[in-house]
């Protein structure tokens, strides 16, 4: 197996592309599929402030890193969901990267700073842990970049979280949703732009990453993501993938290029009629939006048991 580009040996082979690469053609690579989504999409304007929201595993630290090498200047946000040992890993490997490169790393963790944790809210909520921590991650997310003056909230999803959550839109028609899922969501009032830089990378190729730059990663799996729907999606995907190299690629590039713009409008109504959260300000279609409901409801139920 030989690089594409210099013939010299390759270190990992990437079928999709059906081609190989040796270490520094293969982190080009990388830095090429970044540089690609960033300018076709508009992401980052020049001068723009960027936050980096960093887990500590392979796909956000392999983008923050990334985003350096591309000239940005981006700062990290870590937050503290209170998942025992994961979290502690999490966090560990965050600040570890931001020390050794000397980069800003804002953090905020949910039971120091709001008074509740994600086993506390899934146990309060009776729903999977998941539920409670995305919205606690869009919400503080977004209040942090408002905050601080962001421009830009830069997550490390992948290609393969995007083809997992286009399947599972897709397989409910969920077209609220799928006009929302896009590697850029513009900018509105109250809102942060969101973008997803890493879309045109593979999970494989995130770690490979990683393991070539030598950034050290938590390695484990969220442990209460068990069972989460999109884990099953994600093994259906692979056994195609499998059977049709390219086809993760094929399926979410095809909907961002040709098919996203269908769904627009219906994404359009819900963000339409916001207005201010009466207790926290935040951009809501109710009267108090719901993260301050979530956080109402697991501090309640934490007192009664008390
Ligand atoms: P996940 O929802 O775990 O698939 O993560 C998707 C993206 O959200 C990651 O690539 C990160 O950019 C961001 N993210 C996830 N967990 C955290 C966290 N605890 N702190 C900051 N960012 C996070
Ligand atoms: Fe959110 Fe596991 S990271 S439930
Ligand atoms: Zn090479
Ligand atoms: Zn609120």
């Amino acid at each position: 197996m030989k690089c594409r580009v210099c013939r010299e040996p390759a270190v990992l082979d990437i079928r999709r592309h059906n081609a190989a690469f040796c270490r520094d053609h293969f982190v080009k690579h990388c830095a090429e599929q970044v540089r690609r989504a960033i300018k076709d999409h508009d992401m980052i304007g020049a001068g723009e402030r960027v936050v980096v929201a960093v887990s500590g595993g392979k796909d956000s630290l392999a983008l923050w890193d990334l985003l350096v090498d591309l000239g940005y200047r981006p700062d990290g946000l870590y937050l503290g969901l209170g998942i025992g040992e994961y979290s502690e890993a999490s966090g560990h490997a965050a600040r570890a990267f931001a020390q050794d490169r000397g980069l800003k790393l804002h953090e905020v963790d949910l039971a120091t700073d709001f008074g509740y944790d994600i086993p506390r809210a899934a146990a309060a909520t009776h729903r999977a842990p998941c539920g409670a921590c995305g919205l606690s991650k869009r919400h503080l997310f977004n209040a942090v970049a408002v905050e601080h003056g962001y421009d830009v909230v830069a997550t490390g999803h992948n290609l393969d979280d995007e083809a997992a959550v286009l399947l599972g839109n897709v397989l409910r028609w969920e077209t609220g949703y799928l006009g929302r899922q896009h590697p850029v969501l513009p900018a509105t009032p109250g809102f942060a732009r969101k973008v997803k830089p890493l879309y045109r990378l593979g999970e494989r190729e995130t770690a490979a990453y990683c393991v070539l730059r030598g950034l050290d990663y938590q390695v484990e799996e969220c442990p209460m993501a068990e069972g989460n729907r999109h884990l099953g999606f994600k093994e259906v995907l692979d056994g195609l993938e499998d059977r049709s190299p390219g086809a993760k690629a094929a399926f979410v590039f095809g909907f961002v290029d040709r098919a996203h713009e269908y769904f627009t409008d219906d994404a359009g109504e819900e963000r339409e009629g916001l207005r201010q959260c009466v207790v926290c300000g935040s951009p809501t279609t109710s009267g108090v939006c719901a993260f301050c409901r979530l956080r109402e409801r697991v501090g309640t139920r934490a007192e009664h048991s008390q």
